[in-house]
């Protein structure tokens, strides 16, 4: 088909909720293309600065549109919606993104989509064939929230656990820190595990009942650990870096692996879905697979490039709405805590 003629049901979709600025077309449900500027100004801060995102989240939406735009080579004047992440997230980043699918959606006169973050990184599972079969169970694990989510439907999910301090991404993140790690610290604990001896150290898993999470106490049990081995060898993390990294995400992976068995148990559901930025992480990938084969589930990770934050994961989020005519008036505005 020539370039800009199209009949099929074209959606673009926005991300805008943190630090990455990412534009996605979505055609009959199947992803066309998905760009993701990545803002490197935080890294010398050792943590995200609200407000440099929302100032990067503005130089970077026109091109980041304009390249999903070309690359699944579709004009603007063909997109039949525009669906963005409404919340939760920093509202300075939000506001970006919004505001500019308002105008958009405005100026085409094409139905406005709200995306809920959280619901996004659950549907990534839906780009891939084959997608998880109702109701799922979903570990959702992301740099703000650490949840297990019940999927009874595209639209119809349940928080059934979730975390009661950090985020199981802020577990990473903040271990990276104390050890002298740059921010994003999870990618380069993943990176160090994989040649360390995960059993060499270890940490306490908290005994939380039901199906929450804490991750506040391994973060201190870490910290007092690291501070008490540099008083006799300052040396210690150097010389122990990759055993460290390999024993805290083992310890983070069974944290989170023994609350999905007890939700699966709960539930008796076996069809398990993993999601968000941490599902990333190759011991937590690897952990899936092999307890699907011990507990006989049926297991769905998403491909990485959708685990991260990404507009591919609104834009499916946004192409189901659509179809249950799920749209927002222009009046919307976004919200930095979401209803879960
Ligand atoms: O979903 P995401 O991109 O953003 C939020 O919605 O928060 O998740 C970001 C989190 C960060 O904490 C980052 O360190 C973590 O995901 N992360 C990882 C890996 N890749 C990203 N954690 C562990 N291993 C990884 N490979
Ligand atoms: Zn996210």
């Amino acid at each position: 088909m020539p370039f800009g003629l199209s009949m099929s049901l074209n959606i673009l979709a926005i991300e805008s909720s943190c630090d990455e600025t990412s534009a996605a077309i979505i055609s009959d449900g199947k992803i066309r293309s998905n760009i993701i500027a990545t803002q490197k100004i935080h890294e010398q801060y050792g943590g995200v600065v609200p407000e440099l995102a929302s100032r990067a989240h503005l130089q970077n939406i026109i091109p980041v549109v304009n390249a999903a735009l070309n690359q699944a080579e579709i004009k603007k004047t063909n997109l039949d919606a525009i669906g963005f992440t409404q919340s939760p997230g920093l509202i300075g980043s939000l506001l970006v993104g919004t505001c500019f699918a308002k105008s958009l959606a405005f100026a085409l006169d094409v139905p406005l989509i709200a995306v809920h973050h959280m619901q996004a990184h659950v549907m990534a599972n839906f780009i891939k064939d084959p997608p998880p079969a109702f109701p799922f169970l979903c570990l959702t694990v992301s740099g703000g929230h650490t949840q297990i989510v019940l999927c009874k439907d595209y639209l119809n999910m349940e928080v059934i656990g979730e975390t009661l301090d950090d985020a199981a991404g802020e577990a990473f993140d903040k271990t990276a820190k104390i050890i002298g790690l740059p921010y994003p610290g999870g990618p380069l604990i993943d990176k160090y595990a994989k040649t360390g001896n995960s059993k060499r150290f270890s940490f306490p898993e908290p005994q939380i009942p039901g199906l929450n999470f804490s991750f506040s106490g391994l973060k201190t049990a870490i910290l007092y650990f690291i501070q008490d081995h540099l008083k006799n060898d300052p040396q210690f993390v150097q010389n122990n870096l990759e055993d460290i990294c390999a024993s805290v995400q083992a310890r983070i992976i069974t944290i989170l692996m023994n609350k999905l068995v007890k939700a699966s148990k709960n539930t008796g559901i076996k069809e398990i879905a993993i999601a968000g930025g941490v599902s990333a992480n190759s011991g937590l990938r690897q952990a899936v697979k092999d307890y699907s084969a011990k507990y006989g589930w049926n297991y769905y990770i998403p491909e990485f490039q959708y685990c991260t934050d990404n507009a591919a994961m609104i834009a499916i989020t946004a192409y189901y709405k659509y179809l249950a005519k799920d749209f927002t008036d222009l009046a919307v505005s976004p919200s930095a805590r979401g209803l879960s």
